[in-house]
């Protein structure tokens, strides 16, 4: 079975997908998009998902082409025409096509492109050995919070982790801790997790605001802060969390060891609530 997209209204293979030249997302990366897991066939955090493409839309000023119960129904098409109980839906709404300008055009239909892949969580042995990171400055714009297509920043700052053998760039804005180039950063000191304020600043994730539940729900102090960068460095734990590698242990930053280097007691009580949550998911109703 071919992998079949969705493009404006229609499912078909992907090599006979294809958007016009002129898509604003295209010639200007002009467009926001969502990264949905599904577990077991079962969409995960979907509510929490659609409001986020909510407030991203609203951020670019362009008008949500479908209801909450249109994106249901098109993601639940997209699962059950793809091969693989877990996959991820990647999907994007952008501006349309239109002649090259920057102002916005007049009576442009938004294009809307959804796919599904694969989905591998990471292997229990990568979370026993925890991956690597390096530190950038956040050199992005101040409305990271807008789940934007046009991620050439956060290309670049992902590449430089590849350049250097790691997997994720934690970034520092001003000196305080902000967000991974894809993923969001959580620290631990003491017992305590930290981790940074939702502002414009970072992407409010979705895993994030799960990790920020369980916590509260099972009693881990928690503490919601600017975190500096020197702090981070003596933290005696440090994750990485986003829809697609859940929550992973960095033991290595800027080639030290994180704490004793490997992955932490406070990380693996969160990977086990983790877990049982998604456990409770895929027993609940599709
Ligand atoms: N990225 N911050 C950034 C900059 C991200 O790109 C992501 C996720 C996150 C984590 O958000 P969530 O927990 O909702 O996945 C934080 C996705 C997975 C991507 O671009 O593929």
């Amino acid at each position: 079975m071919s992998q079949i997209v969705h493009l404006n209204g229609k499912f078909l293979p992907i090599d006979q997908a294809f958007v016009p030249v002129l898509d604003r997302g295209f010639i200007f990366g002009d467009g926001v998009y969502e990264v949905i897991p599904v577990y077991s066939r079962h969409v995960f955090r979907l509510e929490e998902h659609l409001t986020r493409l909510q407030n991203s839309l609203d951020g670019i000023r362009l008008v949500n082409p479908h209801t909450n119960a249109e994106w249901a129904a098109l993601i639940n098409e997209l699962i059950a025409r793809n091969e693989g109980d877990d996959q991820y839906i990647y999907f994007h709404v952008t501006r349309g096509v239109a002649k090259r300008d920057h102002a916005f055009p007049k009576d442009t239909a938004p294009t809307v492109f959804m796919m599904s892949s694969p989905l591998t969580t990471p292997p229990r042995e990568l979370c026993e050995t925890g991956v690597s990171a390096v530190s950038a400055i956040d050199n992005r714009w101040d409305r990271c919070d807008i789940k934007a297509i046009a991620l050439l920043p956060n290309v670049l700052l992902r590449q430089l982790a590849i350049d250097h053998g790691a997997v994720e760039t934690i970034l520092f804005r001003d000196g305080v801790l902000t967000e991974g180039a894809a993923s969001n950063i959580f620290a631990v000191e003491n017992g305590v997790v930290l981790a940074p304020p939702k502002d414009h600043c970072m992407l409010p994730g979705i895993t994030y605001d799960l990790v920020l539940e369980l916590a509260a729900a099972n009693g881990i102090p928690l503490e919601i802060g600017k975190f500096t960068e020197s702090r981070i460095r003596a933290a005696d734990e440090l994750w990485l969390t986003s829809s697609t590698k859940e929550i992973l242990p960095i033991t290595r930053f800027d080639g030290h060891p994180v704490g004793n280097g490997r992955s932490g007691a406070v990380f693996w009580k969160m990977h086990g609530l983790y877990q049982e949550y998604k456990a409770k998911v895929m027993r609940s109703p599709a």
